[in-house]
C-alpha cells in the first residue's frame, strides 16, 4: 500500500512526513483554492517539503485537450521532480492522457466513477487511476466495490496501472479498498491520523508505563 497526502496545506504535509511513511501529495484545484495562494509557488513549497523523489499529483484545470497539455507540460516543467499531472477523465482528458502519455509525463488519470472510465484511462496511458471512494457512496454507488473492479479489470487486461483510491471520509472505506487489492490511497491528514490512532493503543502504553514505574521508579528503560 502507498500512502499519500490530499492536501495542499504545507503544516499538515511536514507533519504526516515527520510521523508517517508517506510517499506523496495530491493536489486538485479545489484543494489548492483553499490555500489562497499562487499555484506554482504552492507546488513549489509542497515540493521542498517532499523532496525530489515523493511523488506530487497535480491537475490540470483547462477543459480542451490541447490546453490540458499546455498546462501540464507548465506544471512538469516549473516543479519537476517525481511529478503526476492529474487528468479527469472526460472525452478531451482521455485524448490529453493518450498525447502526454507517449511524451513521458506521468498521468494520474482523476475524477473516477466508473470502472470503465479507468479502464479506458489506463488503456490511453495513465500510471495512476484515481477513483472517488466517498463522493461514488454519496449517490448511492458503492465506492469500495468500484475500487474492487477497477483492480480486477486492469489485472484481467494485463495492465500495470495502479489504483489511487481517492476521496475517503472515513478508516473503513480506506481499509476496505486497501482489503481489494487497491495499491494506493489518498487521504486527508485527520484520515491519516485515525488510520493509526486508537485508545486502547494509547491506554496499553500508559500501563506498561505505570509497571515499570511502580517496579523501577523510573519511566525509561535507560
Ligand atoms: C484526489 O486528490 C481527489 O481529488 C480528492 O480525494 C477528492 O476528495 P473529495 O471528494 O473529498 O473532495
Amino acid at each position: 500500500m502507498i500512502y499519500i497526502l490530499d492536501t495542499a496545506n504545507l503544516q499538515e504535509i511536514k507533519r504526516a512526513y515527520e510521523y508517517y511513511p508517506m510517499e506523496g501529495v495530491t493536489t486538485n484545484p479545489s484543494i489548492i483554492s483553499k490555500e489562497k495562494e499562487n499555484f506554482i509557488k504552492r507546488l513549489k513549497d509542497i515540493r521542498k517539503i517532499i523532496g525530489k523523489e515523493s511523488m506530487l499529483h497535480a491537475q490540470v484545470l483547462a477543459v480542451t485537450a490541447e490546453e490540458m497539455i499546455n498546462e501540464a507540460k507548465y506544471i512538469v516543467n516549473e516543479i519537476g521532480g517525481n511529478i503526476y499531472i492529474k487528468i479527469p477523465v472526460t472525452p478531451e482528458g482521455i485524448k490529453a492522457i493518450k498525447i502526454l502519455s507517449k511524451d513521458g509525463v506521468k498521468i494520474t488519470a482523476t475524477a473516477i466513477f466508473t470502472a470503465q472510465q479507468a479502464l479506458i484511462a489506463s488503456k490511453a496511458g495513465a500510471d495512476f487511476v484515481a477513483p472517488y471512494v466517498n463522493r461514488i457512496d454519496n449517490i448511492s454507488g458503492n465506492g469500495v466495490e468500484v475500487v474492487g473492479d477497477i483492480v480486477e479489470l486492469l489485472e484481467l487486461n494485463n495492465l500495470t496501472t495502479k489504483v489511487l483510491a481517492a476521496s475517503f471520509k472515513n478508516v473503513q472505506q480506506v481499509n476496505e479498498v486497501s482489503l481489494r487489492g487497491c495499491q494506493s490511497v489518498t487521504v486527508g491528514s485527520d484520515i491519516m491520523d485515525k488510520l493509526i490512532e486508537h485508545a486502547l493503543t494509547e491506554l496499553s502504553v500508559k500501563q506498561f508505563i505505570n509497571d515499570w514505574k511502580n517496579a523501577y521508579n523510573k519511566t525509561t528503560v535507560l
